[in-house]
């Protein structure tokens, strides 16, 4: 099938290369010229692992192509998947400007029947908005789905080739079964395709993503309280997630969630409640919980020096979690602000994500060339993003480097026996302090 992507930020590129994996011809299309000019000539725009390799294999083959010019790519597709961003307002709604920009370029330009397939993260009625617009400009024949992607960042490439389930929603029968061909090689191997209306299917993604931000948030409150009372989370985690109807994922506490969904659609889904005037009071504080849980270790170091005055902090990890660049919403940003704002130094170790955060803030702190020069006279170690070079460190040489030997852990990285059997002071979350 000829299939166009509009758009090809994270959802649309990885989208558009495994349609393109899948067999298909597909188009991406993005006004960024550069870009375009870039991945024409194999550049993969965006940090993901296992990406680029499929990304060249399906150039090579032909069957993923690149271009500015929307109705060239439009004119060869009878599928339209729109991947454009929609960024959250002032007030946390959806900004729907981009999605509804296209639509009403589809709707100008087609000149035959097409699918129009909403990818990305869109308020429940976003359909019917899509759908007003191109009937405004339009009198041929369409359909307006709603196809919510659920990849996980680190791992897109492995969740859009194994998708747990795909979700569709379609009322027109034409339609539904252009969806069911271009899914068909996953239900071939037995994943679930779920169809069901458009308003159900946008409210399944904001319904997934605010549920795993729930769980990792009382998993935070859970390990907060271990702490009080001298449970270890650890423990508690094994023995909840034990029960299936639990489950053992998305259980580990840390230093909140961040990303570029979670934080997001939480927000959203706040937001589209009090348009009805219905309060989502689990999801409120749900928000509120996790904003806390983010700077918890700054407040626990600033207990510590009592001053953070002049105190150098040394902070592995920038990203909002391992394996990606991806520096949105990410607890280090907000630590960061804290601690300069305390009148602290703060040197930072984080290859992968460095360049987005030198974007961001420039040199308010400084850059270390890896995990021990960063630790050069520190006076505590902040850790977090669990990559997993910073799983066995060598302590001795740490001890050598650090003012003190003190580590505020955020991502629960060490057994408690080993920094405690290195002499040094270790506090994670939700287990007992190491006070040596
Ligand atoms: C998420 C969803 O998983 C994906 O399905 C959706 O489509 C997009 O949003 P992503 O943002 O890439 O994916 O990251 P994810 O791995 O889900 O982690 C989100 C945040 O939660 C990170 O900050 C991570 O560190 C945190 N997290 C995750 C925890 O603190 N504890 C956990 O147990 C799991």
């Amino acid at each position: 099938m000829n299939i166009t992507i509009v758009g090809t930020g994270y959802v649309g590129l990885v989208t558009g290369t495994t349609l393109a994996e899948l067999g298909n011809s597909v188009y991406c299309v993005d006004i960024d010229e550069k870009k375009v000019e870039g991945m024409k000539k194999g550049i993969v725009p965006i940090y993901e692992p296992n990406l680029e390799e499929m990304f060249l294999r399906n150039i090579h083959a032909n069957r993923l192509h690149f271009t500015t010019n929307l109705k060239e790519a439009l004119d060869k597709s009878e599928v339209i998947y729109l991947a454009l961003p929609t960024p959250p307002g002032e007030d946390g709604s959806a900004d729907l400007s981009y999605v509804l920009k296209v639509a009403n370029d589809i709707g100008e330009m087609m000149t035959e029947y097409k699918v129009v397939v909403n990818k990305s993260t869109v308020p429940v009625g976003t359909a019917d908005k899509v759908t007003a617009v191109i009937t405004s400009k339009t009198d041929l024949p369409f359909d307006v789905v709603s196809n919510p992607e659920f990849l996980r960042e680190g791992f897109a490439v492995e969740d859009s080739m194994n998708p747990a389930r795909v979700v569709v929603g379609c009322s027109s029968d034409k339609a539904k079964n252009i969806m069911a061909q271009i899914y068909q090689p996953f239900t071939n191997t037995g994943v679930p395709i779920i169809f069901m209306d458009e308003k159900s299917s946008e409210l399944t993604k904001y319904a997934a993503n605010s549920f795993l931000a729930v769980k990792i948030t009382f998993m935070n409150e859970i390990a907060n309280y271990c702490e009080l009372v001298g449970a270890d989370v650890d423990k508690v985690r094994l023995g909840m997630g034990s029960d299936d109807r639990i489950g053992h994922r998305f259980l580990f506490p840390g230093i909140g969630y961040g990303g570029s969904c979670f934080p997001k659609d939480v927000k959203a889904l706040i937001k589209s409640g009090q348009d009805e005037n219905f309060k989502f009071q689990i999801l409120e504080s749900t928000e509120a919980v996790n904003n806390a849980q983010k700077v918890i270790l700054t407040k626990d170091i600033e207990k510590y020096f009592n001053d953070l005055k002049g105190k150098k902090i040394a902070l592995w990890g920038l990203a909002f979690k391992a394996n990606t660049d991806d520096i949105r919403e990410a607890s280090s940003l907000d630590n960061i602000k804290l601690l300069l704002e305390k009148g602290a130094k703060v040197t930072a170790y984080d290859k992968i994500a460095e360049a987005n955060v030198r974007n961001v803030i420039g040199d308010q702190i400084e850059y270390a060339e890896d995990m021990y020069a960063a630790l050069e006279e520190a006076d505590c170690l902040l850790i977090a993003t669990e990559w997993p070079e910073f799983k066995n460190p060598n302590f001795d040489l740490m001890a050598s480097k650090m003012k003190n030997k003190i580590i505020f852990d955020g991502r629960n990285m060490f057994p408690l026996e080993v920094p405690e059997q290195h002499g040094f002071f270790y506090k994670s979350i939700g287990r007992k302090t190491i006070n040596n």
